[in-house]
């Protein structure tokens, strides 16, 4: 032993001890439920890929979004998914569209109570299940989809959202959003941007959640896997271009990036738990594997401790409760 006697194991002791030093909370306000609802449901619908997640009807959503607000967590972020789909996804556009209708409903369901947010991205309206309008040749047209973009803000905004969050990766996305806004009267809306987004193979349960008719993968505009420094590189894009809150995505596989967003910005840092993140720990635990509530608290408290300081999870509901019982 060194002297004077060194012993870190002092300050574990105890359950009282311990909870004294924690470095790193995670409240309940910090968490967004990400939320489904689909077009013409009469009933919630359970998705196979995510034990325990549910497509909502428009009844069920208000319900849920209720529930959601009194559990105290910090907002919701809605996708919807269309009954029928086209190459322009013209359903995410049409402000009588699944996802804004709901918007409204929600709103008028939850008021500022909580902070309601909406994905901003055509993959799920597209039949084509990309993120973009396609040119001829079957690439994804950047610019074109900017437009699209444009007039899906205006109608999220109109509809009631607090925030939009525009996920689709195209280049110019957030200053065309912002600009958009602006023109429209909503320059109070907020934009969260999915600044950094790894095309990655843990978003694969999220497909049978928006019922995506994606063939191949969307390489061409989400973020190759091996690669750093680009994420800064589009983070300083989209904090030039207005963005109010970024967002790393996934969360878990890149802490490294949600450290290194979190030094380089000082506006808030959001991280993603996504679809797949949720499914290996549910699977896990569904085994027998490991526990349940142990790894949820673990694993937010880890994208936490890296530096997001908001985190999209699909267990922000069940979380609140677990941390309510903890503190
Ligand atoms: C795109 C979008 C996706 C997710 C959120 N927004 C799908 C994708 O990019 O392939 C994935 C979320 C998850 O996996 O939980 N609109």
């Amino acid at each position: 032993m060194t002297y004077p006697d060194v012993r870190p194991r002092r300050l574990r002791r105890t359950p009282a001890m311990r909870r004294l030093v924690e470095e790193t909370k995670v409240a309940p306000s910090e968490l967004i439920l990400p939320m489904f609802v689909k077009e013409g449901l009469a009933e919630p619908r359970p998705i196979g890929t995510m034990p325990g997640v549910v497509q909502h009807s428009r009844d069920s959503l208000r319900k849920a979004v209720v529930e959601a607000a009194q559990a105290g967590i910090g907002g919701i972020m809605l996708f919807g998914v269309p009954a029928s789909k086209d190459p322009a996804g013209s359903g995410g556009i049409d402000p009588n569209g699944i996802l804004n209708v709901a918007i409204r409903d929600v709103v008028s369901e939850v008021g500022d109570a909580t902070v309601v947010m909406s994905d901003l991205c055509l993959d799920e309206f597209t039949s084509h299940g990309h993120c973009g309008l396609l040119a001829p040749d079957g690439t994804v047209d950047n610019d074109a989809t900017l437009a699209a973009y444009a007039e899906m803000a205006v109608a999220q905004a109109a509809a009631g959202a607090g925030v939009v969050g525009p996920s689709g990766m195209m280049d110019g996305q957030v200053g065309v959003v912002r600009r958009a806004l602006d023109a429209a009267g909503y320059a109070d809306v907020a934009i969260l941007a999915y600044a950094v987004k790894y095309a990655s193979v843990f978003y694969g349960p999220f497909r049978e959640a928006v019922e995506s008719s994606l063939v191949g993968d969307r390489r061409t505009y989400q973020q190759d896997p091996p690669n750093l420094r680009e994420a800064l590189r589009e983070v300083a894009l989209d904090v030039a271009e207005g963005a109010d809150i970024v967002m790393v995505k996934p969360a878990l596989p890149y802490l490294d990036v949600v450290s290194a967003v979190r030094q380089a910005v000082d506006i808030p840092v959001a991280a993603y738990q996504i679809s797949g993140e949720y499914a290996m720990v549910e699977a896990a635990a569904a085994n027998g594997w490991l526990n349940r509530d142990a790894a949820i608290l673990e694993t937010l408290t880890s994208i936490r401790r890296a530096g997001a300081q908001v985190i999209l999870t699909y267990w922000a509901v069940e979380a609140a409760r677990l941390l309510r019982a903890r503190y």
